[in-house]
């Protein structure tokens, strides 16, 4: 098997010689616009408002919600602290939710338990290009009158009963940091349908500058998190380019995945039936003695990983947010502890997936724990 050949860069040198002829543009420059315009027609969403990171999104699209001191947003404890920050950020609490072991989706019977008269908002977090069932979270959300904010950081791509990550709940956030699929060093937008979230997220990016309609510019506090020209263009290039590096991204999990195939301790996390997954990293199921250990041996050997790299623990077990009196998630936990998810980028090529199946190969034949 041979990877499809992507688009080359072409494209991002003439947006970038074009961006750096207009600087110094104090207006920000006209590719920010562009960038939403075709972000919002390639994702199937009226409005998108792009930001200078996916953790600015998710503080925008939050904000925008409404949510503030004194509310509780439903979000799972399999996250990164990126999803979390922004709630606390707001003021708001966030209320760690465990997820199923078996589906990776959240667990709804934990979150009903954890339902107060100041829940405000469910996070979904589709990590790793994961996304869980778009129906049974709307009907969560509806019953009890949440707003629903997707991290959808990784899952640019995975669609679910025809739903794109993204945008099934009120507003979806989506990063562009390399090493996600559509990227530009640093970045990210949010999508929705309501024009009023778009308003004021955009108002929430730039100092409440353009105000929402009705109201006077600068009349809040709010803050600068918008995304640089030179960055939309990149960006722009790369959406451009997505279905191409969607394909690619595809390519290299199924080469990956078929590679260890056979490897004793090691299986394939399959997606659910009817998941389109966009294939962010390949996910691998460890049933060896001490997985944790085994993830990080592979990293030393130059398997990049979010467990054995980055050390991924619940986000309930963080020392900010860690507390005796609750119960941790312990299916988020056992899903971290046998999960190796394989870092990459559009860079890595096929010999570069043949060792990281050669060392995975050699290192579980002889891991003994
Ligand atoms: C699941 C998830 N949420 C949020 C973020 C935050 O995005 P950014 O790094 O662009 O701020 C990331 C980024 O890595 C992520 O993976």
């Amino acid at each position: 098997m041979t990877l499809p050949e992507t688009p080359g860069r072409q494209l991002t040198m003439d947006l970038m010689a074009s961006v750096l002829q207009q600087m110094p543009d104090p207006t920000g420059g006209g590719y920010v616009g562009v960038f939403e315009r075709e972000a919002a027609k390639a994702f199937g969403a009226p409005y998108a408002v792009a930001v200078s990171s996916g953790t600015a999104a998710i503080h925008a699209a939050l904000a925008a919600c409404g949510i503030g001191p004194g509310d509780e947003v439903l979000v799972p404890a399999l996250t990164v602290v990126m999803t979390v920050a922004p709630i606390a950020a707001l003021g708001a609490t966030p209320v760690f939710i465990d997820s199923d072991p078996a589906t990776l989706d959240l667990d709804y019977d934990d979150a009903a338990g954890k339902l107060t008269p100041r829940t405000k908002a469910i996070m979904p977090v589709h990590l790793w290009g994961r996304m869980g069932d778009p129906t049974a979270l709307t009907r969560f959300a509806s019953v009890h009158g949440l707003a629903v904010v997707e991290d959808a950081a990784q899952a640019a791509g995975t669609a679910r009963e025809e739903l794109g990550a993204g945008t099934v709940g009120t507003v979806g956030c989506v990063s562009l940091k390399d090493g996600k699929i559509i990227s530009s060093g640093e970045g990210g937008f949010l999508l929705t349908a309501s024009a009023e979230i778009a308003e004021h997220a955009s108002a929430f990016r730039s100092h409440w500058q353009p105000a929402p309609r009705g109201e006077a510019p600068q009349s809040r506090l709010a803050t600068n998190s918008r995304l640089a020209d030179p960055l939309a263009a990149i960006a722009l290039a790369n959406l451009r380019r997505f279905p191409a590096l969607l394909e690619l991204r595809q390519a290299q999990t199924r080469m990956l995945l078929e590679a260890v195939d056979h490897v004793p301790g090691v299986s394939e996390l399959v997606p659910a039936v009817g998941e389109e997954w966009n294939c962010f990293a390949p996910l691998l199921r460890i049933d060896l003695a001490n997985p944790r250990g085994f993830a990080e041996l592979l990293a030393s050997q130059g398997v990049p990983s979010s467990t054995g790299s980055f050390r991924l623990v619940p986000c309930d077990t963080r020392p900010m947010f860690a507390s005796a009196d609750r119960m941790p998630c312990r299916g988020a936990a056992q899903i971290l502890d046998h999960t190796i998810a394989v870092v990459l980028t559009e860079r890595d090529n096929e010999a570069t997936l043949e060792r990281y199946a050669a060392v995975i190969t050699r290192e579980a034949r002889a891991w003994v724990g």
